[in-house]
């Protein structure tokens, strides 16, 4: 059974999902925009990333092999690579789903994984945002004042 019938994630609750998210179909070419810029920083994102994680004690924990680290920092970097591509189809789901899955199976506490998740987000949204507005249509709106 495929993890989108397991959880119930059908098409439509797919869309209302992204609906919740405010991302609609015209913001999918800014976020492919974005793709080459993350990509091409993704190393420094990922060593930013994990140094914050193991200099918290709880999530250094889950965290200690150096192996598994270097094995994260790209799966890590596909993860925002994949997002990037702007394809929200099942295969998309399916896979955001088994990456849920692999952290609840080592034990991995939801406001470690949301709180990781703001961490990012902030600190990868100015340089981002900066590129973005660089090469924005001159009929997007300027959100990036910095
Ligand atoms: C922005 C938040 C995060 C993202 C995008 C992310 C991404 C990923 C991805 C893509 C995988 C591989 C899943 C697979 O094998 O299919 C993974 C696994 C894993 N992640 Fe995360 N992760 C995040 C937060 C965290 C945090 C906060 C921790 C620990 C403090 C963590 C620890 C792990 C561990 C231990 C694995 C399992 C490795 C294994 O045993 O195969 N992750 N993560």
């Amino acid at each position: 059974m495929s993890l989108l019938d397991r959880y119930g994630l059908d098409e439509r609750e797919q869309v209302a999902r992204q609906h919740f998210l405010g991302l609609g179909a015209a913001d999918l070419p800014n976020l492919r925009r974005l793709r080459a810029a993350f990509v091409a920083r993704a190393d420094d994102f990922a060593d930013k990333f994990y140094r914050h994680l193991l200099a918290d004690e709880a999530s250094a924990q889950l965290l200690r092999d150096p192996v598994l680290l270097e094995r994260l920092k790209k799966l890590q970097a596909d993860y925002f690579a994949g997002l990037l591509d702007g394809i929200f189809d099942a295969a998309y789901f399916e896979t955001r789903l088994r990456v849920g899955q692999v952290h609840q199976r080592v034990g991995l506490p939801p406001v470690l994984y949301l709180g990781a998740y703001n961490h990012t987000s902030r600190s990868r949204s100015r340089c981002l945002l900066k590129r973005w507005a660089a090469t924005r249509p001159p009929h997007c709106p300027r959100y990036c004042h910095s």
